[in-house]
């Protein structure tokens, strides 16, 4: 990664400047509302930037969920963006290694994520088939639905994730 970027948590000061990324970024997609919903509520989720200077170029969050049966903290892990001219290097990785650090502290058992495994497998996300996302997935999305232990296991059962309401949208979960 380059030596100009930082990655730490944002503050409520970078809202207006993630805002920023994403409808530079990535205006048709539909991530903005949820981005926005879930930083509402520090409570729940954990939120990394990488920054240049006083931009931010990187953004991802980490949700807290629950899953029916187990008594540990569990993550979701989403959306993770970086701005085209900053992806492929290295930045997206760092958010997400700087994420699982701070979530294995605090003794989060597992984190979830939908998303392509090529990318996710590096950070040793593998396919997940015990506990189901909180929306029935397409066929061809199945093997992207992934989670990982941070060592805080304990065994996991047949369950489902429980999200917090911003994630409970239909289209999140779909093509
Ligand atoms: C996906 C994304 C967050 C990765 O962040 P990044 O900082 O660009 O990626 P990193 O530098 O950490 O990692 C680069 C590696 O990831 C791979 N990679 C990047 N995006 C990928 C993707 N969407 N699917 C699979 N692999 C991907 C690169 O080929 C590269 O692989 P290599 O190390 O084997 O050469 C970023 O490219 C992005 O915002 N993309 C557009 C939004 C998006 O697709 N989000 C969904 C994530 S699944």
């Amino acid at each position: 990664m380059a030596n100009s970027v930082e990655i730490r948590e944002s503050n409520p000061c970078d809202l207006p400047a993630i805002k920023s990324l994403y409808l530079y970024a990535f205006p048709d997609e539909e991530l903005l509302p949820l981005v926005m919903d879930l930083l509402q509520d520090a409570t729940v989720t954990t939120s990394f930037i990488g920054t240049v200077g006083s931009s931010i170029v990187g953004h991802g969050i980490f949700t807290s969920c629950t899953v029916a049966g187990m008594t540990s903290n569990v993550a979701l892990l989403g959306p993770l963006a970086v701005t085209p001219t900053w992806q492929e290097q290295g930045i997206g990785s760092a958010i997400i290694r700087n994420g699982l650090q701070k979530l294995g502290i605090e003794g989060v058992s597992h984190v979830y994520v939908l998303g392509d495994p090529a990318y996710y497998n590096r950070f040793g996300f593998v396919p997940e088939a015990n506990v189901a996302p909180p929306y029935p997935l397409p066929t061809q999305w199945r093997g992207a639905w992934q989670s990982m232990s941070l060592g805080n296991a304990e065994p996991l059962r047949q369950s489902e994730l429980s999200v917090p309401q911003p994630w409970m949208r239909p289209a999140l979960w779909a093509p």
